[in-house]
């Protein structure tokens, strides 16, 4: 089954191919207008989206797709219904399902008893569209990944964890500022660790926020707080408090350094008012990349690998 869960699942070949697709798309995009038609896609979210949301449907649109969305009070995976019967169902209408869920492990259920593939659209765990997004931002404005220094500094979450992936697998060096008590897993820091041995990629945990982003080519940031983390709220924005891009950080960087969120912000949190809106700032254009790679994983996964 071609499910789009987890950048580990997919060689750098195929993620480069992803990205490919998705400049393509970009460059030409009444070249794939058609490309879909008859195909439906559902998306089941659990949880708040404008980006991807918007990406994924509307993606599917213009990909000459039908696209139907349930909003978080619909469906109720595993209340109103067992997640597995809402895969089997749903399995019999659609052609894809796009999901965002709160527990990673509703996605591997829901895709255990579905036929036709599903996309992970953010879990608690990964947030893989969003690294694929990231990716070609990245791509685009610094040319070569495996050259350029990548800092993310903030919570080790769900779009830490996809980009370790992301990393390890193309290669490059990902260097994390991020407080001892919520480093990402120790499974994926391993895991990453065993990519890296074939990519030759580095990813590394600073000491500090400074030292990290020390001639750094790129800055990127997310939320202290993410969608279900709501009750740490206090203890969280105490233990965050000096991990903030703001402008003393952008000076240790390079000057030309891009600064990245994948946003939505909590601007005087992880990040000052003046970083986002400075020229430095790719905030928007890396929102507006969500489309296309939204639009290529939809492809792929329809398409490319149905031939
Ligand atoms: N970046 C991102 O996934 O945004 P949304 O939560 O608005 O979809
Ligand atoms: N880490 C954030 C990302 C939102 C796109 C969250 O999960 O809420």
């Amino acid at each position: 089954m071609n499910h789009f869960i987890s950048l580990k699942y997919f060689s750098a070949n195929q993620i480069q191919d992803l990205i490919n697709l998705a400049m393509r798309i970009k460059a030409a995009p009444l070249d794939s207008k058609s490309s879909l038609a008859g195909k439906s896609v559902g998306l089941i979210f659990e949880k708040s989206s404008l980006r991807t949301k918007t990406a994924f449907y509307l993606g599917a649109l213009q990909l000459g797709a039908y696209a139907v969305y349930y909003s978080p009070d619909e469906v109720k995976l595993g209340q109103r219904e067992s997640i597995s019967d809402v895969a089997r169902t749903l399995s019999g209408y659609l052609d894809a399902v796009v999901l965002r869920t709160y527990s990673h492990s509703s996605i591997l259920e829901f895709a255990q008893a579905s036929s036709v593939p599903v996309i992970n659209g953010l879990s608690d765990f990964l947030h893989p569209s969003q690294a694929l997004a990231d990716i070609l931002t990245i791509q685009e404005l610094k040319e070569n990944i495996k050259k350029v220094k990548v800092v993310y500094i903030g919570d080790g979450n769900n779009v830490c964890n996809s980009l370790i992936y992301a990393f390890s697998i193309l290669g490059g060096k990902l260097t994390l500022a991020i407080p001892q008590d919520y480093l990402p897993s120790v499974d994926v820091l391993n895991e990453a660790k065993d990519y890296a041995k074939i990519s030759g990629s580095e990813i590394e945990i600073a000491d500090s926020i400074e030292e990290a982003a020390s001639g750094a080519d790129v800055l990127y940031t997310d939320v202290w707080i993410s969608m279900g983390n709501e009750a740490e709220l206090r203890e969280r924005k105490k233990a965050f408090k000096n991990y903030q891009i703001n402008g003393k950080i952008l000076q240790l960087a390079k000057e030309d350094v891009i600064v990245m969120h994948c946003l939505p912000a909590h601007r005087g949190e992880e990040i000052t008012d003046s970083v986002i809106e400075s020229k430095n700032s790719v905030v928007f254009k890396q929102a507006q990349n969500r489309l296309y790679t939204a639009k290529a994983i939809l492809s792929y996964i329809l398409k490319e690998w149905a031939k």
